[in-house]
């Protein structure tokens, strides 16, 4: 998953498309120019919500260009790693607050040969992450709580993620910092501004009357890095 030319990366979540024409939906966005795909994985229990299996990344995949980027909100990512990653997922994020030992999952997904994320809610404490740097390809910062699209932006998360920024800073490794939950035009510089590299959006985007100047607006509000 390599930066697009230096730019923000922008990863649309199917979790807001129209379920009934998904394959058209993804072409749309890919077209619009869309760095990855974003697919929301919920088991009821992490959240009060239930959303994909591992069946909808493998119709997804070889269908589509962009790599898919899924976010794994569930109790016991360790028995769903090794389906999503046969399914054809590109980067698999867990989160940091699940039952599991995260090292070890993560260990796993590198193993599979695929790129590792892990993700904080709102409410967790940046610090969590230090001790799991080496090795991750990606943090993904949660700017709303999890488990619903269309939410709004929480103003904390830009101090969520300027932590998060200096953590991988301090690091001095590459590693991606994807903001997800409430990203508009009006959000996405904010986000930037505090040291995002990557933008899910969901419903700015496939709600919107024109998907295509969506995509757009989010990517001019935010200017490459
Ligand atoms: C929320 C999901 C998000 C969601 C974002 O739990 O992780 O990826 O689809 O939706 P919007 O962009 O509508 O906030
Ligand atoms: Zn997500």
């Amino acid at each position: 998953m390599p930066a697009a030319n230096g730019k923000i990366s922008v990863a649309p979540s199917i979790l807001s498309a129209d379920l009934w024409r998904l394959g058209e939906e993804v072409q749309k966005v890919q077209k619009a120019g869309a760095d990855w795909l974003h697919i929301d994985v919920m088991d009821g229990h992490f959240v009060p919500n239930l959303s994909f299996g591992p069946s909808v990344v493998s119709s997804l995949k070889g269908k589509t260009d962009l790599p898919l980027d899924v976010h794994l909100m569930v109790e016991e990512p360790m028995l769903f790693v090794e389906p999503f990653a046969n399914a054809g997922a590109d980067l698999l994020t867990v989160h940091i607050e699940a039952k599991d030992e995260i090292p070890a999952v993560l260990e796993v997904i590198k193993k599979l040969g695929i790129k590792a994320g892990v993700s904080i809610k709102p409410n967790t404490d940046p610090g969590v992450l230090e001790p799991l740097l080496d090795g991750l390809d990606l943090i993904l910062v949660m700017s709303v709580y999890p488990g619903f699209g269309g939410q709004i932006f929480l103003p904390e998360s830009e101090g969520q993620i300027k932590r998060v920024r200096d953590l991988i800073v301090r690091s001095g490794r590459n590693i991606w910092l994807e903001v997800d939950g409430g990203i508009n035009p009006q959000t996405a510089p904010l986000a930037v501004q505090a040291g995002a590299d990557a933008l899910v959006a969901g419903s700015a985007i496939f709600k919107a009357a024109d998907p295509v100047l969506a995509l757009k607006q989010i990517r001019q509000a935010a200017p490459d890095i």
